[in-house]
C-alpha cells in the first residue's frame, strides 16, 4: 500500500486546538414577533452544553435565538477563565459589543459562566456596559435577572449550588448537526489541582440523576442523534446513590452509567470526557471493551511527565501511576485505542530535565493528539498563593513549541497506522473544505474525510483510509453499514 501524506491538509496548531479559541454562537430561529437572544460561548464543552440549557430556559421565557448580534435585544457571553488569554478575549469582545449597544439603546448584555463567577460584582465595576452577571449554577434565575435589568438595575446571581444539575431541563441543541450531542452528567470539581480555577468557578462536584441522563440520551436517539458525549470535569468520579427503599439504596458509578447508556441502542455511539488519571478504573476500561458502541477513545490529561511537578500541581498521581494507566489501556483495549492528553509547559519551578520528562512521557504514551498550553497563573488558585510563576514567557513558549512539535510527529505516526485499514465512520456532515466530501469520525475520534457520493449524514459507513495528515484521515467508502 502506498502511504501518501496529504501535504495540502492543514496541520493543527495549538491555538486551533485550544478549547478556549473556539467560539460558538446561537442559531437563527425563524420567528418574527419575539425578543431576540444572541448567545456566544467560549471555553470547554461544559460551557457549550450549558448554553443549550440557557437557551432552553430563555425560550420558555419567550425569547427566540438569533445568530446575528445586530438583531439581538439580549446578548449573553458564556465565558471561560481557564487562562489569562481566555479572559482577555472576552474583554476585547465586550468592547466591540459596547459599540453595538450604543447604536441600540435598550439592548441588554449579560456575562455568564466562569468569568462571571470568578469576578462576581467586580465585573460590573470593571465593565460598565454589562447589565447582568450570572454564575454557572444560577441559570434558572436568568428570566428574573433579565427582567430586573430591563428596569435599569444591575442584576447579579453568582450563587454556587451543591445540588443544581439542571437534570429536568431539556437542552435546546445549538450549532447542532442533528447527529452528535453533548450530555452533561455532572457539574463542578472537587479536585484541587493547584493551577486550576475551575473548582472556584464551578463549585463542588455533584452527579446528575442517572435516570434523567438515560432519558435524555434515549430521546436524542429517537430524534435521530447517533452519538452522545457524556460530559464532566472528572467523569470517572461520577457517583449516584438512589433514595432508600426499605432500607436499601442503589449506587451507580461511571462504569455502570456507561453500560446503561450503551444499552439504549447499538446504533448510538457513546463518548465521554474528561477522565482523570487517578479515577479511571479497569472496570471502566472493561466496559468500553464489552460494548462496541462505546468508543475506544480516552482523553487522559497528563499536565506534566515529572513526579515532582505533578505533586506541586496536586494532581495526586505520579509519573509511574500515569504510565501504568496507559499500560492498562493498551493491555485491555489494544494498541489502537485512541488516547489524547493535556500538557502544561513551564509550571512554577519546572527545570529543563523536568520538561524533558514531559516529552519522554509523551513518547512513551504515543498520544493520538493533545491540547497543549503554557502555564498561566490564575489569581486565587493554590499555585498563585504558594508558588512563584518563575519560568519566563520565552522559556514557557519554547518548551511549549517542543511539546507541540513532538506531538505532531507522534500524531502523524499514529495516523499512519490507520492508513490501509478499514474504519467504521459515523457521517457527521459536509467537510469544511469541500462540499464534495463528507466528514465523520472513527471509533478512536479521528476525523475521516471521504467523497460524499450518495451517502447520508447520520449513517455509518466503512471507509478504507488511503492517506493522512497529522490531523485527518482520508479515504473512500468500501461499504455502507446496514442499520
Ligand atoms: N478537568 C480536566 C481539565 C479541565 S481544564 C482535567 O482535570 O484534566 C482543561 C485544561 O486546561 C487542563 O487539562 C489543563 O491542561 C489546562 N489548564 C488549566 N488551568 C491552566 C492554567 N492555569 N494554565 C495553563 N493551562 C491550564
Ligand atoms: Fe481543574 Fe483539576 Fe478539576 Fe480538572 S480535575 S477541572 S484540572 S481542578
Ligand atoms: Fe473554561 Fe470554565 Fe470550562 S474556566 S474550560 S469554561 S469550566
Amino acid at each position: 500500500m502506498d502511504h501518501k501524506i496529504a501535504g495540502a491538509l492543514k496541520i493543527l496548531t495549538h491555538t486551533d486546538k485550544e478549547a478556549c479559541e473556539t467560539v460558538k454562537v446561537t442559531e437563527n430561529e425563524p420567528v418574527s414577533d419575539k425578543k431576540r437572544l444572541f448567545i456566544e460561548s467560549y471555553g470547554c464543552q461544559m460551557n457549550f452544553s450549558d448554553s443549550e440549557i440557557v437557551a432552553s430556559i430563555m425560550r420558555e421565557a419567550g425569547f427566540a435565538t438569533t445568530s446575528e448580534v445586530n438583531d439581538a435585544d439580549l446578548i449573553f457571553l458564556n465565558t471561560c477563565s481557564i487562562r489569562e488569554n481566555a479572559e482577555q478575549k472576552v474583554r476585547t469582545r465586550l468592547k466591540q459589543l459596547n459599540a453595538v449597544k450604543k447604536r441600540k439603546p435598550g439592548m441588554l448584555i449579560g456575562v455568564l459562566g466562569c468569568m462571571a463567577e470568578r469576578l462576581k460584582t467586580k465585573f460590573l465595576e470593571e465593565e460598565k456596559m454589562v447589565d447582568i452577571v450570572t454564575g454557572p449554577d444560577a441559570y434558572r434565575d436568568l428570566p428574573k435577572l433579565v427582567e430586573e435589568a430591563g428596569t435599569g438595575q444591575k442584576a447579579v446571581n453568582v450563587f454556587l449550588s451543591r445540588e443544581e444539575t439542571y437534570a429536568d431541563i431539556s437542552p435546546v441543541r445549538l450549532n447542532s448537526n442533528g447527529i452528535t450531542a453533548l450530555v452533561s452528567i455532572m457539574r463542578g470539581c472537587d479536585n484541587m489541582c493547584s493551577f486550576c480555577v475551575v473548582p472556584y468557578t464551578r463549585g463542588r462536584e455533584r452527579s446528575r440523576d442517572p435516570r434523567s441522563i438515560i432519558q435524555e440520551a434515549t430521546d436524542l436517539f429517537h430524534q435521530g442523534y447517533r452519538e452522545v458525549t457524556l460530559l464532566g470535569q472528572n467523569v470517572d468520579s461520577y457517583k449516584w446513590k438512589s433514595a432508600e427503599v426499605n432500607g436499601v439504596s442503589e449506587e451507580m458509578n461511571f462504569a455502570r452509567l456507561l453500560e446503561n447508556v450503551a444499552r439504549i441502542s447499538p446504533e448510538l455511539r457513546i463518548r465521554f470526557s474528561t477522565s482523570h488519571p487517578k479515577d479511571i478504573t479497569d472496570e471502566v476500561l472493561f466496559t468500553i471493551k464489552k460494548y462496541d458502541n462505546i468508543c475506544n477513545y480516552i482523553h487522559l490529561p497528563a499536565q506534566s511527565g515529572n513526579s515532582r511537578i505533578l505533586s506541586l500541581m496536586n494532581r495526586t498521581y505520579d509519573r509511574e501511576w500515569y504510565l501504568g494507566r496507559i499500560d492498562s489501556i493498551r493491555a485491555i483495549l489494544g494498541e489502537d485505542c485512541g488516547i489524547s492528553h493535556d500538557m502544561i509547559s513551564g509550571f512554577c519551578s519546572e527545570t529543563e530535565e523536568e520538561h524533558q520528562d514531559s516529552l519522554s512521557l509523551m513518547a512513551y504514551a504515543r498520544f493520538d493528539f493533545g491540547y497543549m498550553f503554557s502555564y498561566s497563573e490564575r489569581p486565587g488558585t493554590p499555585a498563585a498563593k504558594k508558588y512563584k510563576d518563575d519560568i519566563s514567557p520565552e522559556v514557557k513558549q519554547r518548551r511549549l513549541a517542543e511539546i507541540i512539535e513532538l506531538q505532531q510527529k507522534i500524531s502523524l505516526e499514529r495516523n499512519l497506522r490507520a492508513v490501509g485499514k478499514i474504519h467504521r465512520v459515523l457521517i457527521e456532515g459536509t467537510s469544511k473544505r469541500s462540499e464534495e466530501h463528507f466528514s465523520g469520525r472513527n471509533d478512536q475520534n479521528k476525523v475521516v474525510i471521504f467523497p460524499r457520493e450518495n451517502f447520508i449524514a447520520g449513517t455509518y459507513v466503512d471507509v478504507l483510509v488511503t492517506e493522512c495528515s497529522t490531523a485527518t484521515l482520508k479515504g473512500h467508502v468500501v461499504s455502507k453499514v446496514l442499520a
